[in-house]
């Protein structure tokens, strides 16, 4: 499939300039259709029954959890379908056998999800060390192996920033990691949507995603673990290999993770998602966004009283661009867009209070956020409008 076709999958696209898929992205006709088919086709539980439906559906959903990790590059490790990257990477904060003295070692550049579960084991006696970027979102990998020391346990950074759309260099951080024998955890919420993502060959120990950024329904994302190393939050149905009044023993493989019934059609619907963004290809996709972050940095950069928050449109980045319009709220501008010009962009903090601290963006920034459906017209539209408004502000 071809990039410039897909957009009638989305019919949302009709009526707006949807700006914001960092947050959420839309989600296409065969995603739907398939979570459709599940429900109404053959709806039944998987992993336990024995007549037909459940031989479809257990099938179908298996199919589609290979597909999930098969799109990251993860096919040697283990994978499990969670709610979101929040959740996935909580689960990595909990169930590993922490002891007081480990160190955990992030960056400023996090989105709360992944700072404030390493700020919570502090109560367990485990040290946070944050590395701080450049004033532009650059991270300095001499500040980052610095931090890095033999206590530390595990090194949590993310692939891309959701305000600044840097892309950070993890395969080196990787090489860091295993030098001084720390495990590297990947939050992978904005990268495995808009960027080629192969955890093998990055060789990260714990990746976090989430399927509704990538077209996926909400309530989906997933941890993708290379050794199945994490004590599981939860035991029960589905999850052991046998049990008795006494106690019980864990499934082997990735069932060991998967207490209690699964979500089968958001499993089924983003592995669908998965597929989909194969059949265009992720280098494409890739492309497809760095060209439209770079029209929007220029164009944004080149209006008086607007400044465009971080790297410049060359650096590596993904098409996430942030900015603010002296003399206007964030809010406010997101709010004006909306009304003159149908352009729907996130404003605040984007979840990274400390980066807006450090960055010394009290209101946070305005966040406009591309995808495969984002057009070259609606870049033009979005800094048409904020050209006007900027030259109404103050
Ligand atoms: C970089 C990053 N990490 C984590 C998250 C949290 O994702 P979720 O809300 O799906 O758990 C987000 C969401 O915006 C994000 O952009």
């Amino acid at each position: 499939m071809k990039i410039e076709e897909c957009r009638s999958d989305f019919p949302i696209t009709r009526d707006l300039i949807y700006l914001d898929s960092a947050a959420t992205s839309l989600t296409p006709k065969p995603v739907v259709e398939a979570m459709a088919e599940y429900d109404l086709r053959y709806r039944s539980n998987v992993g336990r029954g024995v007549h037909r439906l459940a031989a479809v559906a257990t099938h179908r959903y298996r199919d589609a959890h290979d597909a999930i990790k098969s799109f990251i590059g993860g096919d040697g490790g283990t994978l499990t379908v969670t709610r979101n990257t929040t959740e996935a990477i909580g689960m990595v904060a909990a169930g590993l056998a922490w002891q007081k003295g480990d160190r955990v070692v992030t960056t400023l550049l996090e989105h709360h999800s992944n700072l404030l579960p390493w700020l919570r084991l502090r109560e367990r006696g485990v040290a946070v060390d944050i590395v701080r970027p450049e004033a532009d979102g650059h991270l300095d990998l001499a500040d980052l192996e610095a931090a890095v020391r033999d206590e530390t346990r595990l090194v949590a950074v993310t692939h891309a920033s959701n305000v600044l759309g840097t892309i950070l260099p993890v395969r080196d951080i990787a090489g860091i990691c295993r030098d001084r024998g720390a495990r590297l955890l990947i939050d992978g919420a904005q990268s495995a949507p808009h960027i080629p993502v192969d955890v093998a060959a990055i060789r990260c120990d714990y990746f976090c995603f989430s399927g509704h950024k990538m077209l996926g329904p909400t309530g989906t994302g997933g941890l993708w673990m290379r050794e199945p190393d994490l004590e599981p939050l939860f035991v029960g149905g589905g999850s052991i290999e046998s049990a008795t009044a006494e106690g019980y023993t864990l499934a082997p493989g990735e069932e060991r993770y998967e207490a209690g019934t699964p979500p089968i059609a958001g499993t089924i619907g983003l592995g669908r998602a998965a597929a989909y963004l194969r059949e265009i290809g992720m280098e494409t996709v890739r492309r497809h966004e760095e060209r439209l972050a770079a029209r929007l940095i220029d164009g944004l950069a080149a209006l008086d009283r607007v400044t465009v928050a971080g790297q410049d449109a060359g650096a590596d980045r993904i098409g996430v661009v942030s900015f603010t319009v002296e003399g206007m709220h964030p809010h406010e501008v997101a709010q004006v867009l909306d009304e003159a010009s149908a352009v729907l962009v996130r404003s605040g903090h984007h979840c990274c209070q400390p980066l807006m601290e450090h960055l010394d963006l009290p209101n946070g920034t305005v966040r406009a956020s591309t995808y495969i459906y984002t057009t070259d017209e609606e870049v033009e539209t979005m800094i048409a409008t904020v050209e006007e408004l900027s030259r109404r502000a103050i």
